[in-house]
């Protein structure tokens, strides 16, 4: 820290959000260990990606029409059928630029940036961070992530006025406060700061439109705007409401939980509700004990102090982030269950302004990315796929007990079902593992490894452990996935995993440690998004030119990444409703910094033929995460989190970026909204 604060200001280290120290100690097989049992010798040996490898790795061809057709008539989906799309644009080049590029006969403006009023008094921005935390409670939060757009009419109004809902994954207490974190004797001693920094968190819910004239998009003054943050009160719901291991001072009967935090992807429901994901929670809150519990320990929530220190402050409000148990007290009496409250994903009903958040607590507790559906076929179950964006974790998904009835079936549904695990076998087939207190298979699995659960509460309250017993994949950092809204066919992102071990690189995969990650897809047995096999195969290794490869590219030959496309880190990912695969990018620190990549970007692709161009680099230091699109996908909107957070490289600031006010101004997370000139399809 160079910038000269009042002594009595914090000088806490930079807070890492993608920290994720390693908790998963089990023996499970790597998944770089598996590529290697599956890419074999030769080309492990060469260390390069061969021609080979699309043989080894293609597993299933792009279907045909027939196929497809079949597969969209069957889940209501024929209207979303694909359009041959072309890719037009000129690629743009790497940037290292604080201003977002994108190609020639495209717009780009900043909109909704962190601090925009969207409620109550609209009380204004004010760019010295002076807000109060109540003022914030009224504005949108900072650091923008996963977000959905829900038309709010069919058809052409519908592609004019929507709800945005946004997430907010963290804070940056640099920009939030005039001067980052008061303490004193070592403690916060500031409850607004405190309080502000809650607030700042969460998920925003706001009415937009497009003016008319000006042809710019507006906040509307909705009944529909809301702020949810770490302290909103939510209700548990599923198998692990009522449970022991949430009950708490404030809900003894241990049903209700207040806040959502650290929310990073998301999803959205087929009957129209938003799905907020719970990700790096763990070290918001504190555990002094020795031992911590199992479902504290192996999740990783912090041993000295929190990762704001928010439990300094007293009060009830804030002494929950502590949840060292109390002498003499008992679970009804202290916070020990706290961090149980967190690490699940939450329903949210953008259309009912008063309703209360619900956690599913049946879709597991992990360092939950997001949650995708997979298209919802009527009187089938649905399938919700899911990451765990910690090193060396798993893929899940989750499969409703109910059909699915449209028009009748709710969030209820989230509340009974089964979760499974993905076990990723050497020659390409995979399976999901059921972890599922009921079955005998998986109870014998558990005591194999000595590993007793009480009941369904304490698998999921524990999922990542009930994973590990029943032999996952550990994974590079699972991130976002997506799904074709007309193949069922899923793509994932992992993202890098730096602590992967040299010893099982291979040609497929060279990197131990893999700092570039790569992207995933797997198509279910049947085309039923409920099967118990899959198969799965590679779409993209990332990296420089000279370590990376296009294995989902048709053609005699693999082609490595190119000027056009050079990406790294993987994180943001979504198929639109033409078939067209956008990737999104979060590298950071020399990655960032010093690497072939430039700024982080957002890429085109096609998933059927491999084609990778760059369309859009973002400003510097911001990652790029979450996009969606207006119906008519003539009105683009994409996030940059977190610009200027590589530092200070800005004359007379102390951030790398002022985007997007500009001057010395201090950056804000923000939406950028993307239209083609022409009014076409962005990204065509
Ligand atoms: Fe919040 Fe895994 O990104
Ligand atoms: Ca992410
Ligand atoms: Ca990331």
């Amino acid at each position: 820290m160079t910038d000269s604060k009042p002594t009595d200001h914090a000088t806490f280290p930079t807070i890492d959000n993608d920290a994720d120290a390693i908790c998963n100690t089990s023996d499970n097989a790597e998944f770089a260990s598996v590529l290697a049992k599956r890419l074999g010798r030769r080309e492990m040996l060469q260390g390069t990606v061969g021609i080979g490898l699309a043989a080894a790795t293609g597993l299933f061809a792009t279907p045909s029409a027939d196929a497809q057709n079949a597969y969209a008539d069957a889940n209501g989906a024929a209207a979303l059928r694909r359009q041959r799309l072309t890719y037009d644009f000129t690629a743009v080049p790497v940037s290292r630029k604080d201003q977002v590029v994108v190609p020639d006969g495209y717009t780009a403006k900043a909109f909704l940036p962190a601090g925009t009023p969207i409620t109550g008094s609209y009380p204004p921005y004010l760019p010295d961070g002076s807000n109060t935390g109540a003022e914030v409670e009224q504005q949108v939060g900072q650091h923008h992530d996963g977000m959905h757009y829900f038309p709010l009419a069919p058809g052409a109004i519908g592609n004019r006025a929507g709800l945005l809902c946004v997430n907010h994954e963290y804070v940056q207490q640099d920009t939030l406060l005039p001067n980052g974190p008061t303490v004193s004797g070592g403690k916060r001693t500031v409850e607004d700061e405190v309080r502000k920094e809650i607030a700042a968190h969460g998920v925003s819910v706001v009415e937009i439109f497009r003016d008319s004239r000006s042809r710019e998009w507006q906040v509307a003054k909705s009944r529909y705007n809301r702020r949810i943050t770490g302290a909103t009160p939510m209700e548990i719901t599923g198998p692990v409401r009522g449970s022991k291991w949430v009950q708490t001072k404030y809900s003894p009967a241990g049903t209700r939980v207040r806040g959502t935090l650290n929310n990073c992807a998301h999803g959205h429901t087929p009957w129209d509700t938003y799905l907020t994901c719970e990700e790096n929670w763990s070290g918001y809150f504190v555990n002094k004990a020795s031992p911590q519990p199992r479902e504290h320990a192996r999740f990783g929530v912090a041993t000295t102090a929190g990762r704001y220190r928010w439990e300094d402050i007293p009060g009830d409000a804030y002494e929950r982030f502590n949840a060292t148990p109390i002498a003499g007290a008992t679970a009804a009496q202290d916070y020990r269950n706290e961090p149980s409250g967190f690490g699940w994903v939450v329903e949210i009903d953008p259309f009912a302004q008063r309703s209360t958040p619900r956690k599913r607590t049946a879709l597991g507790r992990f360092a939950h990315e997001g949650a995708w559906f997979a298209p919802a076929t009527p009187g089938r179950p649905l399938v919700v796929y899911m990451g765990d964006d910690s090193q060396n974790e798993y893929i899940y998904k989750f499969v409703t007990q109910e059909r699915y009835r449209p028009g009748q079936t709710d969030g209820s549904c989230l509340d009974e079902g089964t979760l499974y695990v993905a076990r990723f076998n050497d020659d390409g087939s995979g399976d999901w593992l059921a972890l599922d207190y009921a079955n005998a298979g998986f109870r014998a699995a558990a005591a194999a490894r000595n590993v007793v659960f009480e009941s369904q509460a304490d698998v999921l309250v524990n999922t990542r452990l009930a994973a590990d017993v029943v032999g996952a994949t550990k994974m590079d950092r699972p991130e976002w996935a997506t799904v074709h809204p007309i193949t069922g066919e899923v793509y994932f992102t992992l993202t890098n995993n730096s602590s992967r071990a040299a010893g099982t690189t291979n040609s497929a995969n060279p990197r131990g440690p893999n700092p570039y990650g790569h992207i995933i897809r797997w198509r279910e047995l049947a085309q039923r998004s409920d099967a118990l096999r899959f198969n799965w195969d590679l779409f993209a290794l990332a990296g420089p030119e000279a370590d990376s490869a296009i294995l989902g590219a048709t053609g005699a030959s693999v082609p490595s990444l190119d000027a056009s496309n050079v990406f790294a880190s993987p994180d943001g990912l979504w198929i639109d409703q033409f078939g067209t695969l956008w990737i999104q990018t979060d590298m950071s620190g020399s990655q960032l910094t010093g690497g072939p990549f430039g700024n982080n970007a957002m890429l085109v692709a096609d998933p059927d033929t491999g084609l990778i161009k760059r369309f859009f680099t973002g400003v510097a230091g911001c990652e790029v995460t979450g996009v969606v699109s207006t119906p008519s996908g003539r009105t683009l909107f994409a996030n940059l989190q977190h610009p200027g957070e590589q530092g200070a490289l800005l004359p007379g600031s102390k951030w790398s970026s002022s985007w997007p006010d500009g001057g010395t101004s201090r950056p804000r997370s923000a939406i950028v909204v993307v239209t083609k000139d022409d009014g076409g399809i962005v990204g065509t």
